[in-house]
């Protein structure tokens, strides 16, 4: 008997019942269900709060194909829903905002380099400065695979330490740089201290923001993967980091499992759910404290509202297996699923003979 069954199954109920969350970040390796997780999480939240927004900031968006609809920097309602917004923003800073002066660019592109990830730190800033003023009652974040996300996680200390170095430069030169920037006949706008005066003004919202994703009342990380040694491993990973960055995180979603209830025959099958079995009791074992969802691998994608909603079903009733191992009704399905693979092999085996004869 299989330990997992065992173990009382997880659903995703805890965060749609918790209603002071504000922020809700889904991440994981690529391809694992990021993007459907977090849109069926989403579309679950829109039936419990007034209103939902949700953010792609993986630069391969694809809100758009799960959805199966367009969208762009600002949010657009999804189609069929009052209250259920989208919006898919990139991460990686268009650099058109800065100007094109020599020497001034040289300048800024120098700085920039000082302070690794300033540029995208503020944009992403921005983009949350935006959201804020918004009103939602909770965001959920389709985020890019592992690395990507804690950089952006991170972004309230290095905006920081862009404004500490800032300062110290203007203390260190004084006008020199302003006095620069007016020789190159640069914009105002562009200048040393329009700059400083951006990030000054960002402080407040990296603040505040910063304090928020650090209250587990408001922010919560859900970790999705699948059962296999690389995801466990990059989910581990995960787990430890969110901790040093204080962020919290008590959901696990498992996707791609394969469910033994088909009376499968196929001996590749059998192998991989073996294969599966065993990473899925390192993960119950590894997070015993953590709402672990289990989710079927299903024959087809998961495309458009209507199949989200469907398989939304999964993420709030916990699996039940239909078919109870060892049973006589067990045994009658293998029995007939044989015959069905019997009658297969001996139809294919007539059109080859059938095939033979005429050549
Ligand atoms: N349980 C599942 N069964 C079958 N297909 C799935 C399942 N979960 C996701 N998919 C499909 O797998 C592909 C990748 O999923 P996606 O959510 O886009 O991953 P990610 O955002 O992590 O890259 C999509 O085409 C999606 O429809
Ligand atoms: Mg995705």
């Amino acid at each position: 008997m299989a330990s997992d069954q065992e173990i009382p199954e997880g659903t995703v109920q805890n965060i749609l019942e918790q209603e002071s969350l504000k922020w809700v970040f889904v991440g994981g390796k690529g391809g694992v269900g990021k993007t459907t997780c977090s849109s069926i999480l989403s579309i679950l939240l829109s039936r419990v709060r007034s209103s939902v927004l949700i953010i792609s900031t993986d630069p391969a968006h694809n809100l758009s194909d799960a959805f199966q609809q367009r969208f762009t920097k600002t949010p657009t309602l999804v189609n069929g829903f009052s209250n259920l917004f989208a919006m898919e923003v990139d991460p990686n800073v268009e650099n058109d905002d800065l100007p094109n002066m020599e020497g001034m660019d040289s300048f800024l592109s120098e700085l920039a380099n000082a302070i690794p990830g300033i540029d995208e730190a503020m944009s992403f800033a921005e983009m949350l400065k935006l959201v804020q003023t918004m009103d939602y009652s909770v965001i959920v974040f389709d985020t890019a695979p592992t690395g990507h996300t804690l950089r952006l996680l991170q972004f309230p200390s290095t905006l920081e330490k862009g404004l500490g170095k800032m300062m110290s430069l203007k203390n260190k030169f004084g006008g020199l740089i302003n006095q620069m920037t007016r020789m190159f006949g640069v914009d105002e706008e562009f200048g040393e201290d329009a700059i400083l005066g951006k990030l000054e003004g960002m402080k407040d919202v990296i603040e505040q923001v910063n304090r928020q994703f650090k209250d587990p009342d408001m922010t919560t990380f859900v970790c999705v993967c699948i059962p296999e040694f690389l995801s466990l491993y990059e989910t581990e990973r995960l787990v430890q980091e969110l901790s040093k960055f204080e962020i919290d995180t008590h959901n696990i979603i498992i996707n791609q499992v394969l469910f033994d209830e088909e009376a499968v025959e196929s001996k590749l099958l059998k192998a991989r759910m073996r294969m599966q079995q065993k990473y899925l009791d390192q993960f119950y074992m590894l997070y015993d404290d953590f709402n672990i969802t289990k989710l079927p691998l299903l024959p087809e994608e998961v495309c458009g509202v209507e199949a989200l909603k469907a398989f939304s079903s999964k993420f709030i009733t916990p699996y039940q297996p239909s078919i109870i191992k060892g049973t006589l009704e067990e045994l009658d399905q293998r029995v007939s699923t044989l015959r069905l693979q019997l009658k297969e092999a001996e139809s294919e085996l007539e059109t080859l003979k059938k095939g033979k004869r005429k050549m």
